[in-house]
């Protein structure tokens, strides 16, 4: 069954409070606007997606390390990467409703959505994203930090701390994970733009000459990412940035975009940032950052090429892309078809009943099974409703203990999307899952 594009939005948010993947923050005193907490279900998403990403970006890669630096960061770094002067929307009041707008994401000029008034709004004023606060007790100017709006800083301000210890050499990348912050002035559409949120990013060190060359291969590779996990082919697509769309620190840009409810928008940012970052670290601390090749004594300051994704973003849109409606037996089925390597549980343990004699051996396969893959296990309710909860969070695997499985010592295990079943022995349960669910 086709699900209307208008609805799956609806209907997506509705899952994500009704079955734990996302709740609105601070939801007891009437709900914190634009944050969201993840919850048991969408806290294992949102790391699977992590997992995944790291995995190809790092575990699989001889070329690429990791990094985890700070959040709290002084105004120094921000000075020099652009960020204190650049990093701005331009925002406008309406003059009858107090509506504030960011200006370019206006669809009419001259007309306030929210009251309607035509030509009330004020000048457009440059606002910057990012949040100040206060180090220490002292609450003046010389105390003033940030919380970092991208985790790509940590990268260029390393890149010589990483270059002595790792003994990587141009082309080589460091990758990041974790949160940024910025005061956006409309964030919306659920967790597609908030105020906190996650990045997964990695600063690309290369010759420059080499730059263009690398910059392709990121567009592909990231691509590829995605639709290696399972996305639709034709939700995503490559947009390149024209000129007077880039950032200041940016010679080439492309977008990956995800088709959502309310049209093509970005997932990931694919640009080459050139030498840029690691210039102005270098002028504004004094200290070079820059290669030396002791072997032929080259000596340059490498361009860099930035894949940067929103991880909490890219878990909505895996959910918006795998969910789909089934009509089975003249009832709904709703279903999460993600790749198992995203599922939140890849196996449910079931017990056909609540009966005494059946939950001891449920308990066994569920201690036999739960150190290789995330379980769930579910004893109430009859087993169809208990299959539909397991189809709706995309566990892959349910496995029922019924009373044959205390003559046969066997079980029946159920895949989410075929729902077909087989009878699989206890004692080869770990290497038929093994076989299916490859990390
Ligand atoms: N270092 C480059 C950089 O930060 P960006 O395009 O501003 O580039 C990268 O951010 C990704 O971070 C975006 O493609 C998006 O997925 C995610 N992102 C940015 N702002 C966000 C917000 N307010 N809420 C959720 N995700 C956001």
């Amino acid at each position: 069954m086709d699900v209307n594009k208008e609805e799956l939005f609806d209907k997506v948010v509705n899952l994500s409070k009704r079955r734990g993947f996302v709740f609105q923050s601070a939801e007891i005193y009437g709900g914190f606007r634009s944050t969201y907490d993840y919850g048991p279900v969408g806290v294992l998403l949102l790391r699977n997606v992590k997992e995944q990403w790291w995995r190809s970006m790092v575990q699989f890669r001889q070329d690429v390390v990791g990094l985890d630096a700070a959040i709290l960061s002084p105004p120094a770094i921000w000075e020099a990467s652009g960020h204190l002067t650049n990093f701005t929307d331009p925002l406008v009041d309406c003059r009858e409703c107090g509506s504030r707008f960011r200006q370019d994401k206006l669809e009419d000029q001259n007309k306030c959505p929210s009251c309607g008034a035509n030509s009330s709004f004020t000048e457009a004023r440059q606002f910057n994203l990012m949040f100040k606060t206060n180090a220490g007790p002292v609450i003046d100017s010389a105390a003033e930090v940030y919380l970092r709006p991208e985790t790509a800083q940590g990268m260029f301000t390393n890149f010589t701390n990483v270059l002595n210890t790792s003994r990587k050499k141009p082309p080589f990348g460091i990758a990041q994970i974790g949160k940024s912050f910025r005061n956006e002035i409309t964030p919306g559409n659920f967790v597609f733009r908030t105020r906190e949120f996650e990045q997964m990013e990695m600063e690309y060190f290369v010759p420059p000459s080499d730059s263009d060359k690398w910059f392709e291969y990121w567009c592909k590779e990231r691509m590829d990412w995605y639709l290696n996990l399972g996305m639709r082919e034709d939700s995503l697509r490559l947009r390149v940035h024209d000129k007077d769309e880039l950032s200041h620190y940016s010679r080439a840009t492309s977008d990956i975009e995800f088709s959502f409810p309310w049209g093509w928008d970005e997932l990931e940012g694919i640009a080459n940032r050139t030498d840029y970052d690691l210039n102005q670290h270098a002028k504004a601390s004094g200290n070079r950052l820059e290669y030396n090749d002791s072997g032929s004594g080259e000596r340059y300051v490498p361009h860099v090429i930035e894949p940067a994704a929103g991880a909490t973003r890219t878990a909505m849109a895996f959910l918006m892309d795998a969910y789909e409606e089934e009509e089975v037996n003249g009832e709904v089925r709703n279903v999460l078809k993600l790749d198992h390597r995203l599922s939140p549980y890849k196996v449910a343990v079931l017990p056909l009943s609540k009966k005494d004699e059946l939950i001891e051996p449920s308990k066994e396969v569920l201690n036999l099974v739960q150190p290789h893959w995330m379980c769930d296990y579910d004893q109430t309710q009859a087993i169809g409703r208990r299959y539909r909860r397991q189809d709706e969070i995309g566990t892959p695997y349910c496995v029922t203990i019924d009373f044959e499985t205390l003559e046969d010592k066997a079980v029946t295990v159920r895949e989410r999307d075929s729902m077909h079943q087989d009878r699989v022995p206890v004692l080869e349960l770990i290497e038929y899952l093994s076989s299916r669910l490859v990390p």
